[in-house]
């Protein structure tokens, strides 16, 4: 008769086992914006400004992975697939690399490296301005990551990476102030409505637990 540790290990490592694939595809998966730009990079399919194409789709990805990621949470609670926690970081981090090809293509190909010119940009173009101030913020997050500094910094971790919700809104506002000028909010409408309904969720979890603390 297996003990009861012994069951708890042998489910232990079958969710390993699963999850290994499961993380390795979420990986591959993820590629697919980048794989896609090195695709129609070469085939001539960017379009008659392929800067701005490039610059419009990383921060379009960056936006997308920081709402997947502010999403795992509440989809973790709803369904009790604890095992989703395991994608949170590798997501997050997702979200960085795409935030830092976005920032990449910005600095070089549209400024030649001229910080000078960048900084009087952030200074000038508010949308600029909001976007530059979201992914400065990416940066802690993404340095204190790796589950050893997590642990290090214990409470303070926590509180540090709730800025996430923070940035998504510093995104959505750097989008709409975009898109202002061409009156299209479309985009922004649907995004702003997906960070506002995680949000929400956050704070109502927040309020629920703060409650049934003081009752306790
Ligand atoms: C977390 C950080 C950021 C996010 C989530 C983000 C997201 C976005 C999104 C969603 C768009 C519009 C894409 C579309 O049209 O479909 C965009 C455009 C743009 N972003 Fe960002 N962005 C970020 C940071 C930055 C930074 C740091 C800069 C430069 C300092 C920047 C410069 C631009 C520019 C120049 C455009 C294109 C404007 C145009 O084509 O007229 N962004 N960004």
């Amino acid at each position: 008769m297996p003990t009861v540790s012994e069951i708890k290990g042998a489910r232990a490592n079958a969710g390993i086992r699963w999850l290994v694939p499961a993380k390795v595809a979420v990986f591959i998966a993820m590629l697919f914006p980048l794989a896609r730009l090195v695709v129609l990079g070469m085939t001539g399919g960017l379009g008659a400004n392929p800067i701005e194409f490039i610059t419009r789709s990383t921060g379009l990805w960056t936006l997308v992975y920081l709402c997947i990621t502010l999403a795992i949470t509440p989809v973790r609670r709803m369904t009790g697939i604890t095992a989703l926690a395991r994608f949170r970081r590798m997501i997050g981090l997702y979200a960085f690399f795409f935030a830092v090809l976005h920032f990449t293509t910005y600095i070089w190909f549209d400024k030649w490296f001229d910080v000078a010119a960048m900084l009087k940009d952030i200074g000038k173009r508010p949308f600029i301005t909001v976007g530059f101030a979201a992914f400065v913020l990416l940066i802690p997050l993404a340095v204190t990551s790796p589950k050893a500094i997590a642990r290090k910094l214990g409470r303070c971790w926590q509180t540090l990476h709730r800025a996430i919700y923070l940035i998504a809104a510093l995104a959505i506002l750097h989008f709409w102030w975009m898109k202002a000028g061409k009156h299209d909010f479309e985009l922004p409408k649907i995004y702003g409505s997906i960070v506002i309904v995680l949000l929400g969720w956050r704070v109502i979890a927040w309020l629920r637990t703060r409650a049934t603390r003081r009752r306790a």
